[in-house]
């Protein structure tokens, strides 16, 4: 197994049109069809760092804050900002495109967790990530403070464990 990868290594872009089927009553992309995709560019991402199977076992909080509209391209971008011991996180940014009049949206951003798995179905370890600029190191730092917080909702870390987080806020 490779010791240390880069972000870039890591990165993917997925993009696809927005179809009748893909769309609700209002002409706009349905949330639950972008999750589906996003959880498919997270998980690419994440088997691009690990070069196995991998499960989902968290997505942060996810707000829309523009719809994307029926026969407009989405795309989404995603690439590991850090890996632990067997999870990695992941950053996903999102954006609809009107290819006729020319123009791009940014739709929602949004950082989803993936486990690495051995053949037997258990968490195993994966590479490390090695910043390779200021963007991917901003990303790095934060993704200590960010996990900690989303063990800390998924009721898998207790308050007085997250070093970094109080930090922050004591
Ligand atoms: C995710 C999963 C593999 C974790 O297994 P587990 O037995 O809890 O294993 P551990 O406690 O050893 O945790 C393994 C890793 O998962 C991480 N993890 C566990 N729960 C997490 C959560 N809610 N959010 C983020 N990471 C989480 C741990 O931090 C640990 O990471 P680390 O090794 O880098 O420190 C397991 O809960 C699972 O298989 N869940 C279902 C996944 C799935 O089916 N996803 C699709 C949705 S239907």
């Amino acid at each position: 197994m490779i010791a240390s990868k880069k972000p870039a290594d890591t990165f993917n872009i997925m993009s696809e049109l927005v179809l009748p089927n893909d769309t609700n009553t209002l002409g706009n992309l349905m949330g639950g069809r972008l999750m589906h995709l996003m959880d498919i560019a997270g998980a690419i991402s994440a088997m691009k760092h690990c070069n196995c199977p991998v499960v989902t076992a968290s997505v942060d909080n996810v707000s829309f804050s523009n719809p994307i509209k029926l026969g407009n391209l989405l795309t989404i971008e995603s690439r590991v900002t850090r890996a632990f011991n067997t999870s990695m996180e992941i950053y996903l940014k999102v954006w609809g495109e009107d290819l006729h009049a020319q123009f791009k949206y940014v739709t929602n951003e949004a950082y989803l967790t993936f486990v690495a798995l051995d053949p037997n179905g258990k968490p195993r370890k994966v590479p490390e990530i090695t910043p390779a600029c200021e963007e991917d190191q901003k990303m790095f730092d934060g993704a200590l403070r960010r996990r900690q917080l989303r063990l800390i909702l998924g009721g898998k870390m207790k308050p007085d464990e997250a070093g970094e987080l109080k930090a922050l806020f004591l």
